[in-house]
């Protein structure tokens, strides 16, 4: 059942849980998540981003999750990842989004505050929710030095600030989290999560979750509400096709191809779904 992001995130939030949020590229995909939300019974996001746009088109993508969600009794929302401006969320939000992004992270705070508050104004008629981000998530490096890693993070007291100013129904925060493989063990600052935490009231969202280990997520899901997977679901996806194709050089059919790629993908998200605690939450 397509529903508003809103009514997930909050759910989460006052269930102490938190909703995984699951990139699209293909039917597959759609299908592994789905099928994995249904048999946990987990409300569950899935989220569209920008090469996921280029790569299928707003329509195709639109079409695919409306009808994986129309089967299926758990809530499912979709979110459009990384928006990148007030356009884009305006033709999601025709196309039947339930949620969108806007991604102002890279603009200065003031300019960041009036493009969430212009989205938000479009937005919430139409019952869609809205994250917005504050800090630097990703290009995070090992080495780089430490005053400048601090700067990237998002600051709490600005966040309260930008929440309280925007109106937002999700915040994604920085808090050593990165987007892609990480090169070493990402060393998240919790301290700043949970004061983030304290001085807002707002569904918190990690990003590039993939990669950080389970004991560091079980910590941060007491205080976020949305955590994003992509990279794992791409890794799980790539290995099973390879693992198949040498198995079976000579196979031509794609449905042959793809089906152990959709199983696997379908087994991380499930495993997602415990970890995250949304599991036998819908
Ligand atoms: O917005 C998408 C996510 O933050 C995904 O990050 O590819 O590291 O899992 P990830
Ligand atoms: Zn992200």
């Amino acid at each position: 059942m397509l529903v508003s992001g809103r009514e997930i995130l909050q759910a989460a939030r006052q269930g102490g849980y938190a909703v995984g949020a699951f990139n699209l590229n293909n039917m597959e995909i759609v299908q592994a998540i789905i099928e994995a939300a249904e048999e946990e019974r987990s409300p569950v996001i899935i989220q569209a981003s920008q090469g996921a746009i280029k790569y299928a088109g707003i329509e195709y993508i639109a079409g695919l999750a409306k009808i994986a969600a129309e089967r299926v009794s758990v809530p499912v929302a979709l979110n459009l990842d990384h928006g990148t401006s007030f356009s884009q969320v305006v033709q999601c939000i025709r196309n039947g989004f339930t949620a969108v992004m806007i991604d102002g992270s890279q603009l200065p705070f003031e300019e960041n505050i009036a493009v969430v508050q212009k989205v938000v104004e479009v937005a919430h008629p139409n019952n869609v929710s809205v994250e917005a981000e504050l800090g630097k998530i990703g290009g995070v490096e090992d080495d780089i030095v430490v005053s400048e890693r601090d700067a990237a993070f998002t600051d709490p007291d600005e966040a309260a600030e930008f929440v309280e100013r925007t109106q937002c129904d999700a915040l994604a925060v920085a808090i050593g989290t990165a987007h892609g493989l990480y090169k070493g063990e990402p060393k998240l600052d919790f301290d700043r999560l949970r004061e983030i935490r304290r001085k807002t009231d707002v569904p918190l969202v990690l990003h590039g979750a993939s990669g950080v280990p389970d004991e560091a997520i079980a910590v941060a899901r007491q205080y976020v509400s949305k955590i994003n997977i992509d990279t794992e679901l791409r890794v799980a996806f790539a290995k099973a096709i390879a693992d198949f194709l040498k198995e079976h050089p000579n196979e031509i059919d794609p449905r042959k191809i793809l089906g152990p790629a959709k199983a696997a993908m379908k087994d991380v998200v499930r495993a997602k779904m415990r970890l995250f605690g949304s599991a036998g939450k819908a």
